[in-house]
């Protein structure tokens, strides 16, 4: 049972491994992981790189800052660099180089591009420094040992329930009429994000009580380059123009994230449309605001803080010598290797739970008063 890359066959594998709730299950320190410092540690006060991808969505804005805080208080030097808005790839081969240059032990990426990074990551390995990809894959490498992200698949699954039941409470009987958005191809959770929601809807569009209005279902055409609000909203134009002219109703649309949820909705309010079901993810306060107003349905909280926290925790255990801790060793195949991973669980948030999903988050905790 693996949640492969190219995963055709893994939605059985995956809704399997689900249902028997391995986020947190087999939860261990000490799996096995190919991490070439972790067996004697490194100095403290090492140098730690952390290469994040272009400023997408407000999770990354925040991964920075938290990573040169949160690093600095655990006793490392932090190197923390983001990929430039156009060429993004090109910037972080030369920032994770640099980072070997410079001695860091540990390169911890969020990759803008999953499969244009092995020369970098081999470089770091050579060097002896230790590879961690953060939210996002590395695909066809060896040379990444560990992976720290929420569990992508249970988001997509999340979001195609959300869809579902949003547009159940509004029209309870069938058939809805939805479309479908879904992220970069360039990032490796795009497609497991877009197979977890399909695991969700695809019966249903099977049986024909959901039907996508324009007929495209293929990830090829849902695809939304860069993650970029514009070419959602333009994509969301351009199939309002070709499929619903009139009074052609539309119940709902599957957004991967905030950012493509709001442009989606910038689109559908501009033609005067009646506001669908419109998924989303990363709890934005733009999307929670719009939540709580009653436009966007659902949102996903992938508390930041956490997943940073936990990384900082794996930087820590190899500094020491120690075996980062893992609760995941079947699930992501990259092609090269099955890299041993540290999941947390996603929440879904609508307008009925957002005050006690936030509860201890005091900035968006606000917006839902
Ligand atoms: C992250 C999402 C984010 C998207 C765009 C994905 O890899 O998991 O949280 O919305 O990138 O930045």
């Amino acid at each position: 049972m693996r949640r492969i890359i190219t995963r055709g066959i893994a939605a059985v594998g995956a809704v399997a491994l689900l249902a028997l709730g391995t986020a947190c299950s087999n939860e261990r320190e000490g799996a096995t992981g190919a991490g070439s410092t972790d067996a004697k540690g490194f100095a403290a006060g090492s140098l730690v790189g952390v290469a994040l991808p272009s400023k997408t969505s407000e999770n990354w804005v925040l991964a920075g800052d938290l990573f040169t805080d949160g690093l600095k208080a655990a006793g490392f030097r932090a190197d923390v660099q983001y990929a430039g808005a156009s060429t993004t790839v090109a910037d972080q081969q030369s920032q994770i180089s640099a980072m070997v240059t410079k001695g860091a032990k540990v390169i911890v990426v969020g990759a803008t591009d999953a499969s244009q990074l092995a020369t970098q990551v081999a470089q770091a390995k050579q060097a002896g420094a230790t590879v961690i990809a953060y939210d996002r894959l590395l695909t066809n490498t060896p040379d990444v040992d560990y992976y720290i992200a929420f569990d992508n698949f249970k988001v997509g699954r999340l979001q195609g329930q959300a869809l579902l039941d949003g547009m159940k409470a509004r029209k309870p009987k069938g058939p809805w009429t939805i479309e479908l958005f879904s992220g970069s191809p360039d990032d490796n959770n795009s497609k497991v994000f877009f197979d977890g929601a399909m695991s969700v809807l695809k019966p249903f569009i099977d049986k024909g009580d959901i039907v996508v209005g324009s007929g495209q279902k293929d990830i090829k055409q849902t695809a939304v380059q860069g993650w970029k609000a514009e070419n959602a909203q333009q994509r969301m134009d351009s199939l309002l123009t070709s499929t619903y002219s009139g009074t052609k109703q539309l119940d709902g649309v599957l957004s991967p994230n905030d950012t493509l949820a709001r442009a989606i909705l910038t689109s559908v309010k501009g033609a005067g449309k009646q506001v669908p079901v419109v998924t989303g993810q990363d709890s934005e306060a733009e999307s929670v605001k719009s939540i709580m107003a009653g436009e966007q349905y659902s949102t996903i909280d992938k508390d930041t803080r956490k997943l940073v926290a936990e990384t900082i925790r794996m930087v820590t255990s190899l500094q020491k010598g120690d075996k980062p801790r893992i609760n995941d060793t079947t699930s992501y195949d990259n092609g090269s290797r099955v890299v041993p991973a540290y999941l947390l669980p996603p929440v879904i948030v609508t307008r009925q739970n957002a005050a006690a999903a936030y509860a201890n988050d005091p900035k968006l905790s606000a917006l839902t008063k």
